[in-house]
Formats: C-alpha cells, structure tokens, sequence
C-alpha cells in the first residue's frame, strides 16, 4: 500500500478520515477545514450521542458541492498511558473500518498538536501491518479476504517528519511481510533449496548472502544437521547473511539464528496425521532471520549483524535416521537421537556452533518453533526465552512489552543438565520425560554455546496466528522481526 504526504488538506473529493482525541478542539479544526458543513456535522454528532469511548464512530455522506464525498470520523480517548502499541492498534482499526466499507483510497487527518510524528508514524505502521493478505493460492478471487486499501494521503504541517520516521517502520513492514509470506507458503513449494534462493535474493539490498551445499556441510562435518536432512529427497543447505552497518570496526553486534524445517513429519518418530498440515511453518525461525535481516538492510542499520539458517526437510524413508542413532556434531560433541522429532535442536546445535566460529558475534539469539511443550506452558500470547545472561532477558522482556512482541523468562540452568544424560554418547536429543519439555531442549542449545551471551527463543506458540489480532491477521504472524529490530534499534540505530 501506498502513503503519500502532505501539508495541508487539498483533495477535493474522495473519503476524509479524520480521527479525533479527546479534548481536543475537534469542532473548531473541522470547521476550519469544512466550513460548508460544520454545522451539519456538529449536529449528527449530537445526534449519534458521539463519545470517545462507546460510540465513537460516526459515517456521513456529504451533500454535493463538499470538498469530500464522505467523511469518516474515529473518536479516540488519547491520554497519556497512550502507549506505542495503542498507535499501532488505532492504526489496524482504520485499516479494518476502511476494509469493512471497501475503500480504496482516503485522506486521513489528525490533529497535529495531539499526535506527534513518530506516534503518527507508528499509525501508519498499524495500518499496514493489517492490510497483509496471504491470497496468491486462490483461483477463484470472491473467495479472497480482500484487502480494498491501497491509498492513504496523510495531510500534517509535520509531514517531513512524519515521512522520515515512517522510513524506518516501513522498512520493518517489508521485512513482517517477508516473514509472514515464508511461513505461510506450503512446503510444496518452499523446499530447503527454494528458501535458500528467497535468502539470496536480499543480496539486491546489500546484504552479504552466502549459501552452503550439502557438500560444504560435510566438509565443516555439520553431522547433526545432516543427520536430519538424510531422510529426504530434497537436499539441505545453510545461508548466512551478513551487513555491516559500522565498518570502522571489526566486532560483530548481533548473530541472530534460525530453525528452517520446510516440513516436520517427525522423521521415523513420524508425528500424528491430525494438524500435520502446520508443520510446513517449521521454518518459522529462518523466515524471521531473514525477516530481520531485510529490515535492517532496508533501513540501513549501524549496527553489525549476521544470520544463520540451517534449512532441512525432516521425513521418514529408507535412509532417514533411526531413533538410537549416534551422530557426531561440528563441535565435536556426539548425540543419541532418542527421537527423530526432536529434529530442530540437531539443526541448530550446527548452526550455532558455525555463526559463533564464523562471526564470533557479542550476542548470540537464536529463534525456532522448537516444541509443542512451550505451547503447554504459556500458550500462544508470547514466546518462550532461555538465556544464559540475566541483564539480557531483562533487556528483551521490557522491549518486548514495547512492540507487543512478549517474551516470557523460563529456566535454563544447569540443573536440567541431567536431564539430557545419555549413557553411550555426550547427550540424547531429548529430556528424560519428566516435565520441562521447552527446558529440556534449551539446556541441549547451550551444550552448543562457548562463552557467548546468548538467548534462545521458542516460537511455537507465535509464529501462526489462528485469528486475527490487531496488526495481525490470521496467518503467519512474523513475530520475532519487530522486537530484535526494536532490539538492535535501541543499541545501535
Ligand atoms: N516442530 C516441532 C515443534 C512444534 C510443535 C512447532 C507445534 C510448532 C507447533 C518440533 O520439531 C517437535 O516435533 N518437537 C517435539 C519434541 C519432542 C519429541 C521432545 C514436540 O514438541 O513434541
Ligand atoms: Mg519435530
Ligand atoms: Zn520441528
């Protein structure tokens, strides 16, 4: 969708959308704007009993001769716990109205005293972030939840600023999309091969991409990964992807890492018929990786970051892996594969161990739909986080609180340790069955994790939304590319 800015209102017709705070001289700014009508306007407000919290809609058609054809006004009670996601939830709700009544085009006006430019370009992002659609499978067009907004001409005297904050939002925006296109498309047509070609394609935007055959993968000797990816027909392949956004030094901020499962049968412990449909969004982790890394690209951050993405298809046949086989990971350390569905922690044990050796990064997060438990423990409103740094979780509790992207402290302390025991190798890919499903996989992480700071993120419960929720339709959510880009914001720009 398209924004345009301007100064001042000089459309002549179309649909004004104007929203108004409360306490605001809302009467004398439309006046001022629409002399014409003031009056019949003050007037169908009073008779609607307009107010700012129940019925604070109000739909009119202008007589002939009106600078506009129809005026839409939201009432909104702005106060000051106004927080950054209340803008971005105004902003869904003129998306929806809009959608709701089929407009295409409107001019939307508020008043610039009330609503400052970066709390006016965080509207902007709420109203884009809705107008998402995952519509490309569809032959026939009235099955469609159609998005109808295509246009919307923002009139403020701030509109410089406006625009030059909406560079950042809507490079993030780009990003959301890129993520949520990944998760939703089948897995038919998104193989480990296609995702790694998707990642190559942001080298148009001056990220560094690199992709690995299974070749090279053998030669880094990445066994757990490769263990994996045995069982299918499709060939497995790591991308990294680098921007250096400071290049006067040489220490690499952030290494952010993802689970790229195209699809999750389970392997030989293959997984149960009914939702099996679901695990083509098992790559949920690299699409936000590469997400991430698109937005940060796009608003051209100072900050040096990288991303890891271990792409397998896990399936059942005659060469997969069986449960009890021995594998030997790239850190040297070996595995008992207990169960072949414990496939992500095999990926990311090699993928983790690579992104520290290659880019030997400060932080280390790492983002995977990892397990079905997590959902168990906190449901799907936020992500599940591990962390071996205190300071860290804190950091990213708070800014997730922020964005509405939440994340939720768990334990990953060395007295789960025991729990991943094996008694013929370094450790068994699964816990042993007393609770703490999520745990047990995060301890597994860390055995992968030298000295750097570093944080797990179980996105299982987040990555689909199974309705619609402000900013986010029903469909692949993007979660994750949001906070870490609020993350590396704060930090570095
Ligand atoms: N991809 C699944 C986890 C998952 C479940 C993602 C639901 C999204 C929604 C993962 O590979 C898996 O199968 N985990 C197992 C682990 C178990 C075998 C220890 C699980 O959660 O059952
Ligand atoms: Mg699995
Ligand atoms: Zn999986």
């Amino acid at each position: 969708m398209k924004f345009n800015f301007n100064s001042e209102f000089s459309r002549d017709k179309g649909v004004l959308f104007f929203v108004c705070a409360k306490n605001e001289p809302m009467h004398e700014y439309l006046s001022n704007l629409d002399k014409k009508n003031s009056n019949y306007i003050k007037q169908a407000m009073k008779v609607v009993n307009f107010n700012y919290k129940e019925n604070n809609k109000l739909d009119l058609i202008l007589p002939k001769g009106s600078r506009s054809d129809r005026i839409i006004i939201l009432g909104v009670n702005k106060n000051s716990s106004f927080s950054d996601i209340d803008l971005g939830k105004l902003g869904s709700t003129i998306t929806t109205m809009l959608n709701n009544k089929k407009i295409k085009e409107a001019s939307l006006i508020l008043n610039d005293k009330t609503f400052k430019a970066n709390e006016l370009a965080l509207m902007l992002y709420g109203i884009s972030l809705n107008t998402y659609r995952f519509n490309k499978y569809f032959s026939d067009k009235k099955k469609i939840k159609e998005n109808y907004l295509e246009t919307i001409n923002l009139y403020s005297a701030n509109h410089k600023n406006i625009k030059s904050e909406w560079y950042r939002f809507n490079a993030i925006k780009e990003g959301v999309f890129l993520t949520r296109d990944l998760v939703s498309e089948p897995s038919n047509n998104l193989t480990p091969l296609l995702l790694s070609k998707e990642a190559l394609k942001l080298r148009k935007i001056g990220l560094k991409v690199e992709q690995l055959d299974e070749k090279k993968l053998k030669q880094l000797k990445m066994g757990a990964l490769l263990g994996v990816a045995q069982g299918s027909a499709n060939k497995p392949y790591v991308v990294t992807l680098e921007w250096r956004g400071n290049k006067s030094k040489k220490t690499m901020d952030y290494s952010f890492v993802g689970k790229g499962v195209t699809f999750d049968t389970g392997g030989i412990s293959i997984k149960p018929s009914g939702g099996m449909e679901e695990m083509k969004y098992d790559m949920g982790g690299s699409a936000v990786v590469l997400g991430l890394m698109k937005a940060l690209a796009l608003r051209k951050t100072k900050a040096n970051v990288s991303g890891v993405i271990g792409l397998v298809e896990n399936m059942p046949s005659g060469t997969a892996q069986r449960p009890g086989d021995v594998v030997k990971s790239m850190s040297g350390q070996t595995i008992e594969v207990i169960n072949t569905d414990a496939e992500g922690r095999l990926v990311l044990a090699d993928i983790l161990w690579y992104a520290q050796k290659k880019f030997q990064p400060k932080k280390i997060i790492d983002l995977a739909t990892l397990t079905g438990a997590i959902i168990v423990s906190i449901g799907q409103e936020k992500a599940g986080m591990f962390s071996n740094n205190k300071d860290f979780a804190d950091e990213l509790t708070k800014l997730g609180l922020k964005v509405g992207e939440e994340v939720w402290n768990m334990p990953v302390d060395d007295s789960y340790e025991k729990d991943i025991r094996s008694d013929i190798a370094d450790m068994k890919n699964v816990g042993s069955g007393r609770g703490a499903g999520s745990t047990a996989g995060a301890i597994f992480l860390k055995r992968f994790i030298k000295d750097t700071i570093w944080m797990h993120l179980d996105i299982a419960g987040v990555t689909w939304a199974k309705s619609d929720r402000p900013m986010t339709p029903k469909g692949g959510s993007g979660f994750g590319v949001r906070l870490l880009d609020e993350l590396v914001f704060k930090n570095f720009k």
